[in-house]
């Protein structure tokens, strides 16, 4: 089976991701510097723990490995401190993937799949938002993978390179298996908030914005299992293998649950009844954001099984209980 390098696999999704691979034989080499990653999540293949700027090690590590591909998920990504720290995510995210660019093109590796985000959309005029839709980030971290992409279609169009950019909607949820989840202590997504509180590791859940123009005030987001996107990414790994020219695809299930929902999912889940607070809008949220998803589709045949709030937050939930006990 084919050799797949990857960076940002102790991350959240990076690890589901490896592990998906390592479940259908991939041989995977994960590199992390282990900023927010825990090395315990990564279930199969090595670890090398490395910074994207730090070219001496990234090179050696790729001309050693010799991928067939790459899946680049490393990247700072709270939007929030993006909006404090600019810097920091046009140095992580911008100069990290030119870095990990240069070092493919150094390797002869030409085949990239690339997490990208529906924060490049900002705004969008229309929803279900498509791919073709008008790049329109309002804040850094968005804008930082808006930059990537167009390094890569310009690295496509000059002929050195096959890529496929996912832009995720909200990513949920943890392996059914209970094996793995989201471990970061200071994670900032509803779902696994909701679930902490649920599990009495928070005092109370807020949420911000209740006078939105949705059907309960609240925002409404298209939640994505993350075993759903993880079989995302293998299909797009078959594609380039398989000689697929680039191309970008939206990840969600195309259906939108508000905040108060997915709290209310939560609590009926858990069977916990935990403090919500309500507080005025943040900046910078549409109200609104929900994937078109059939050109992914169509093109790769991705037919999620996880397609249902109750079971993604079932899934972050056991995921919690069981984090209660575990080293991470
Ligand atoms: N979580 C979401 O809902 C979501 C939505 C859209 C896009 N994304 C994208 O998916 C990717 C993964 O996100 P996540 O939620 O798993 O985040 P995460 O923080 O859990 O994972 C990121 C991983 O990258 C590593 N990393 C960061 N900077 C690095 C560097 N310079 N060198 C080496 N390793 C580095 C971290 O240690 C971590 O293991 C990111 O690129 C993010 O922008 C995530």
């Amino acid at each position: 089976m084919a050799k797949v390098f990857v960076t940002g696999g102790a991350g959240y999704i990076g690890s589901h991701v490896v592990k998906a691979l390592g479940e259908k034989g991939y041989e995977v080499l994960t590199y992390d510097n282990l900023v927010t990653g825990h090395p315990e999540a990564v279930l199969y293949g090595g670890l090398v723990i490395g910074d994207l700027l730090d070219t001496r090690r990234l090179h050696e590590a790729l001309s050693e490995f010799q991928p067939a591909a790459v899946m680049h998920f490393a990247a700072h990504i709270v939007v929030p401190e993006s909006v404090a720290q600019p810097l920091k995510y046009y140095v992580n995210n911008v100069q990290g993937s030119l870095s990990l660019l240069s070092a493919m093109a150094e390797c002869g590796v030409s085949k990239l799949i690339f997490s990208s985000t529906a924060a490049v959309y900002g705004v969008p005029e229309h929803v279900p938002v498509q791919e073709d839709a008008p790049l329109q980030p309002i804040n850094p971290y968005g804008h930082s993978k808006a930059v990537v992409e167009q390094v890569l279609r310009d690295m496509s169009a000059a002929k050195g390179m096959d890529y496929v950019s996912l832009r995720y909607f909200n990513v949920a949820g943890a392996a059914r298996d209970g094996k793995i989840g989201e471990g970061k202590e200071d994670a900032t997504h509803l779902v696994t908030l909701a679930t902490r509180a649920a599990a009495g590791r928070r005092p109370s859940l807020s949420v911000f914005g209740t006078d939105y123009p949705t059907p309960d005030g609240t925002c409404i987001r298209d939640y994505i299992h993350v075993e759903d996107l993880a079989e995302a990414h293998v299909l797009s790994l078959e594609y380039l293998l398989a000689g697929g020219q680039s191309e970008i695809f939206n990840c969600g299930y195309g259906k939108g649950y508000s905040v108060l929902e997915v709290i209310e999912a939560a609590k009926k889940v858990a069977d916990v009844d935990f403090t919500v607070k309500y507080e005025g809008r943040r900046l910078g949220d549409p109200p609104l954001l929900v994937a078109d998803s059939q050109k992914i589709r169509g093109r790769l045949g991705w037919t999620p099984v996880s397609d249902d709030l109750e079971r993604i937050v079932e899934s972050a939930w056991r995921w919690e209980q069981k984090r209660a006990t575990s080293k991470w």
